[in-house]
């Protein structure tokens, strides 16, 4: 099979890494991709929203699958646009259907469909312009801490927590009336505070049946002991030690089959993932988002743990027999750590040449995936976005997996390199 994926992250380079490994995988294309993703396939320079010239793409290379890394295109409609067209129909899509994508494009959406199908989730209102004096009051009379979020996509900046109801005033404003994000933040949803510890669970489904990937808790915060600004995610683990059997199964009954039960019942077409974003509170899952494809660094652990073909598992999905694909994954303990630029999740510099950068496959424990790097025009190795790469580990604690990745991130070097040297810290003494 010739295959087409989308994105240029560390979850992009993972995928690629794992779809390689599979016989059904003749040529791997990746658009835009990086400088990782092209020693495992052809980096080709389409834009991930650029429609018609994947059409072009697929149709030249004779493309049979497209798999879709980030959010944007699906919530854009990218399934939609190949199934709607006869010279691309036939390909397979790994992503779901623009309506459907609307549980990470629309809060508004997501909320609802979780209220039609009971699946626990914080207390909502939703507001916009029309009735935003009456959003007011019902700031007034919140709890606190408030939580706001703009409704649409925000590049993930458009969850603000405010702890007091100025603030919450300030930021609800800031939204609807100065479209802060634009038309994303024209509706907000004013939600309830959930305190607890968050954990992510990853599915594959064709919208009937549905298998788990796997499971992770990301570290968002820039600083260790979760200080400082959010970020895209500084590192990962998986497992979790805190998800045991009877917690998995709880998110199985009560948020995984109503979720994929109520896609079927509501004639959502659904061929891919789904992220749902969780928080425990005691020992009870709620979901605070869910978002249509893979996380990122959460693919960099879950992946790699991972020990069924994924290329086999995608035609299965398409062709109805997911539900018969037999999913291994390796129990040793995944960590990875991520390096960024220096002054990410703010502005900060590219094209700074990286030097004492291994091989993807460092060892038999280490892999290096890159994320924001490329080649530049004299051939080295340079940043190029915010997270730069991610360095996963295995080993037989999550202490040691993550001591591994540190060492392997000591041999590497480009100004202003910073990397969070606690990831699992909170697993010290269990795992
Ligand atoms: P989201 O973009 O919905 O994933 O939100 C980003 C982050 O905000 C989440 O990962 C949580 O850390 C936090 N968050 C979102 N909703 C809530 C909530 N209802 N209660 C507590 N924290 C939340
Ligand atoms: N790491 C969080 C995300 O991919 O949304």
């Amino acid at each position: 099979m010739n295959i087409l994926l989308l994105g240029s992250g560390g979850r992009e380079h993972a995928l690629a890494w794992k779809m390689v490994k599979s016989h059904h995988c003749d040529q791997l294309f990746i658009a835009p991709g990086n400088a990782g993703t092209a020693q495992f396939g052809t980096n080709i320079s389409i834009g991930i929203n650029d429609f018609e010239a994947q059409k072009k793409f697929c149709i030249k290379n004779k493309i049979h699958m497209l798999v879709v890394g980030p959010e944007e295109p699906l919530v854009n409609g990218v399934y939609d646009f190949f199934k709607n067209d006869e010279t691309l129909k036939n390909i397979i899509v790994v992503g779901p259907s623009k309506e459907a994508a609307q549980l990470e494009g629309s809060k508004s959406f997501s909320k609802k469909f979780m209220q039609r199908h009971n699946i626990p989730t914080a207390g909502y209102a939703e507001f916009t312009k029309e009735n935003f004096e009456e959003g007011k009051k019902y700031l007034l009379q919140h709890s606190l801490p408030i939580v706001l979020k703009a409704d649409g996509l925000a590049a993930g900046k458009g969850v603000v927590i405010c702890t007091d109801h100025n603030k919450a005033l300030q930021v609800f404003e800031e939204m609807i009336i100065n479209k802060q994000f634009g038309d994303a933040s024209s509706k907000v949803v004013v939600e309830e505070f959930l305190e607890g510890i968050e954990v992510s669970v990853f599915i594959l489904t064709d919208g009937k049946d549905y298998q788990i990937i796997g499971h992770a808790k990301d570290y968002k915060r820039i600083g260790e002991g979760d200080t400082g600004p959010n970020t895209g995610g500084m590192g990962c683990v998986s497992p979790v030690p805190f998800v045991s059997d009877i917690f998995m199964q709880k998110v199985e009954e009560r948020i995984i089959k109503p979720t994929v039960a109520g896609l079927q019942k509501e004639n959502l077409i659904y061929n891919g993932f789904i992220f749902f974003g969780l928080i425990k509170i005691n020992d009870d899952p709620f979901v605070i988002e869910y978002n249509c494809r893979m996380g990122d660094p959460e693919t960099e652990v879950v992946i790699p743990r991972l020990q069924t073909d994924m290329v086999a598992m995608f035609a299965a999905m398409d062709n109805g027999t997911l539900i018969d694909v037999n999913i291994y994954t390796d129990e040793k303990k995944y960590a990875t750590v991520v390096a960024v630029s220096g002054g990410y999740p703010g502005d900060y510099k590219k094209n700074v040449q990286i030097n004492g950068f291994p091989d993807v496959q460092v060892n038999n424990s280490s892999i290096v995936f890159h994320a924001g790097t490329k080649i530049n025009e004299e051939g080295n190795l340079v940043t190029n976005g915010g997270r730069v790469l991610t360095v996963t580990s295995v080993a037989e604690t999550i202490t040691d997996a993550a001591k591994k990745s540190i060492k392997i991130l000591e041999q590497i070097h480009f100004d202003g390199m910073y990397y969070r040297k606690d990831i699992g810290y909170e697993f010290e003494e269990e795992s």
